[in-house]
């Protein structure tokens, strides 16, 4: 247990770490990859050239220190967390590492102001968050590895088929390469993929949703394209796997992991939004609740640019058809003339809360949302404006986490 006095300079020099906290873990980063350039295999290069993971990592730690008396208040943030560790292959013996340049880049950053005793409490407080992590990762490995079909660390796929959903996502069939069992897994649970690109210094290593409902004979991703846009570089692992990855191609993949799962006990009316890409842990889950509780009702409502890179759509409208308190509706930002002829779309323009209260039969529901940033958080605010509860809704951020607050 950590002492009063350590717990009061962790509390007082908190905010103080947390103002200078980009700075800090910016050069966190730097000097950690310089001595360990090996844990570039692990990191995504795109979160950190836009300095995204930067700011999450800070505001974990900050987080974590405040609550460091009580640190079984930020489980569920830890839980999340640890999911995405457990999915990357992070083990124990990288906290130390982790530990020493974060400390030393506050001490450089801080200068004068990181007295002995300040650097004391703040090893001894990274110690104890470290710990919490390294035990709750341990028994999601041993998990992983455990459960029937399943398997520790990056085992071999193989592309069994590639289609394409539009002209941005394409859908990836994915079979154990070595004929064995595939691991169960939770409607909205997703898979890191491992890649070795040709010409690449590192490996990399991203996350997808499965988009499929769970206890088919594969797994399926449906990866969207990242092309590249004004100060910002077109997706490497996107486009490598959307150009050159096709069926017969070996992937190489960690087991299913994450939080954002659907509640199979709860018989509310559900309701599952989503934005572009966001959609595919929804098709999932939606085709498991169809599926598994037939009588729930169910609102499916998606935002996409276009029907041109609108996915899974037939999909969705299938299970639609056949679920008799099943309803689909889709709302574009820019339809297409031919989407306009084709009546293909229900709202024009972006998901509000004026068209959420015509489409959705009712506030006592459970709210699935997942989507870009911006997605997330008109969504939020419209169904805080509703009226509807924290602990009704269920959200997660495609990309590092961000915040549902702010501009
Ligand atoms: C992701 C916190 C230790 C490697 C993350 C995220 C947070 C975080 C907040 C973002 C999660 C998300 O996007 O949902 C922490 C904390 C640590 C810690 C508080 C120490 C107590 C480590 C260690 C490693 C590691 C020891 C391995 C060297 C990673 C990687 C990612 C990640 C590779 C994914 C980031 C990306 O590439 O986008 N961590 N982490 N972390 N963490 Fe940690």
């Amino acid at each position: 247990m950590l002492s009063s006095r350590t717990i009061e300079i962790i509390k007082s020099t908190a905010p103080v770490l947390e103002e200078h906290g980009t700075t800090i873990t910016k050069h966190f980063y730097k000097t950690m990859f310089a001595a360990h350039p090996e844990l570039l295999n692990l990191f995504n290069h795109a979160n950190q050239s836009q300095g995204r993971q930067q700011t999450a990592l800070a505001n974990v730690v900050y987080a974590a220190a405040l609550h460091i008396d009580k640190l079984e208040s930020i489980l569920p943030v830890v839980k999340q967390i640890a999911h995405k560790h457990r999915s990357l292959g992070v083990k124990a013996d990288q906290y130390p590492i982790v530990g020493k340049y974060l400390l030393g880049a506050i001490k450089d950053v801080l200068g004068d102001a990181a007295t002995d005793d300040i650097l004391g409490a703040w090893a001894e407080a990274y110690g104890i968050i470290a710990n919490v992590f390294i035990q709750v990762e341990e028994g999601m490995y041993e998990h992983a590895e455990k459960q029937d079909g399943g398997w520790a660390g990056f085992r071999a796929f193989r592309v069994a088929r590639k289609v394409a959903e539009s002209d941005v996502v394409t859908s990836f069939y994915l079979v154990p390469a070595d004929g064995g069992a595939l691991a169960a897994f939770e409607p909205g649970q997703y898979i890191s993929v491992r890649l070795d690109i040709p010409g690449e210094a590192n490996t990399h290593i991203r996350q997808y949703s499965l988009s499929d409902a769970p206890g088919k004979p594969y797994y399926r991703i449906s990866v969207k394209r990242e092309d590249a846009l004004p100060g910002k570089p077109a997706g490497k692992v996107s486009s490598y796997l959307h150009a050159q990855v096709e069926e017969g191609d070996a992937l190489h993949l960690s087991a299913p992991a994450g939080e954002f799962v659907l509640d199979l006990t709860d018989t509310r009316p559900l309701v599952l939004i989503s934005g572009g890409v966001g959609l595919t842990p929804m098709v999932s889950m939606l085709k498991a609740a169809a599926e598994a509780q037939p009588g729930r009702e169910i609102t499916f409502i998606h935002a996409a640019r276009s029907g041109a890179a609108h996915a899974l759509r037939q999909e969705a409208e299938e299970v639609a058809a056949n679920g008799p308190h099943v309803s689909a509706h889709w709302c574009y930002s820019r339809p297409s003339a031919s989407d306009r002829e084709t009546g293909a779309f229900h709202k024009e323009g972006y998901v509000d809360l004026f068209w959420l209260q015509q489409v959705v039969p009712t506030t006592e529901a459970s709210f699935y949302f997942c989507g870009p940033t911006a997605f997330m958080r008109t969504v939020y605010a419209a169904l805080r404006a509703w009226g509807i509860g924290e602990e009704r809704m269920r959200f997660e951020f495609f990309g590092p986490s961000g915040s549902l607050l702010g501009a």
